[in-house]
């Protein structure tokens, strides 16, 4: 069972996590940019890894949300509820138009599996400076950005920056100004570069990158051999303690590039 593999990282996944400067990874088989089938297993080892690090008691966990993510919640299961008082917070506002891939969507979902709790956000992702500051004063929202600060996990997709800023609505203007500053992966609002700078951010209400560090467990989760630039100029960037979960297709790609 995957809770026994889960001690025992393999060859691939120890090479990974070293190529990646991170404290583990988790590589299922297959390539999730043709076969759905991976999102389950992803799904069941975010359970499994999950079931072997959460603490009993009260736990706040929170989601930033994507498509990985969303075709994966559905298979945390109940047996993470065995002693353990779960809460699901999104870590971000509505972004695009997408209501399957917002974090509030996957929050509700995950805590439906669980039978946990959860709170909603339901902000635009993206605000400017001046109703940002209005905005996290608002108790509602103080409260929740509280409960993020205080999380005992994050999980979060990584994004392709191209594709994350046409979700944002971005026009092509700012579009080919991305491309210019060559941003290739999206993750927390930024936009990293390929040796991991941030070359471009939004501002917005939730989770803010600065702060991710000082999370217990971090669970990175993107798969397929298309995520694999993305997931190479985002490492740089992650906390030491992010795990991240992946497929065959995206690992095999970071791996033979040296
Ligand atoms: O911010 C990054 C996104 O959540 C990436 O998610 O590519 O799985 O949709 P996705």
């Amino acid at each position: 069972p995957l809770v026994d593999r889960l001690f025992n990282a393999d060859e691939t996944e120890l090479k990974l996590a070293r190529k990646l400067n991170i404290e583990r990874t988790i590589i299922v088989p297959g390539n999730g940019d043709f076969q759905d089938r991976v999102y389950q297993e992803m799904g069941e080892a975010l359970n499994s890894a999950l079931d072997l690090l959460l603490p009993l008691g009260h736990s706040i966990i929170t989601v930033l949300g994507g498509m990985a993510l969303a075709k994966s919640a559905r298979y945390l299961s109940k047996n993470l509820a065995n002693n353990r008082e779960l809460e699901f917070v999104p870590g971000r506002g509505a972004l695009g138009e997408n209501v399957k891939t917002q974090s509030n969507t996957i929050v509700q979902e995950m805590a439906a599996r669980t039978h946990g709790e959860y709170k909603t956000l339901y902000l635009p992702e993206q605000v400017s400076e001046q109703a940002y500051n209005s905005l996290i004063r608002e108790p509602a929202i103080a409260d929740l950005l509280q409960d993020i600060s205080q999380s005992d996990v994050v999980i979060h997709g990584i994004g392709l920056a191209q594709e994350m800023a046409k979700r944002r609505g971005y026009d092509s203007i700012k579009l080919s100004d991305l491309r210019e500053k060559k941003a290739i992966t999206e993750c927390f609002g930024c936009f990293f570069g390929e040796d991991g700078r941030i070359v471009d951010r939004i501002t917005q209400v939730g989770l803010q990158f600065e702060n991710l560090s000082k999370i217990p467990r971090i669970f990175a989760f993107a798969c397929g051999a298309s995520k694999a630039d993305a997931i190479k100029a985002y490492m740089p960037n992650a906390p030491h303690q992010t795990w991240l979960i992946t497929d065959e297709g995206a690992s095999e790609a970071i791996l033979k590039e040296n």
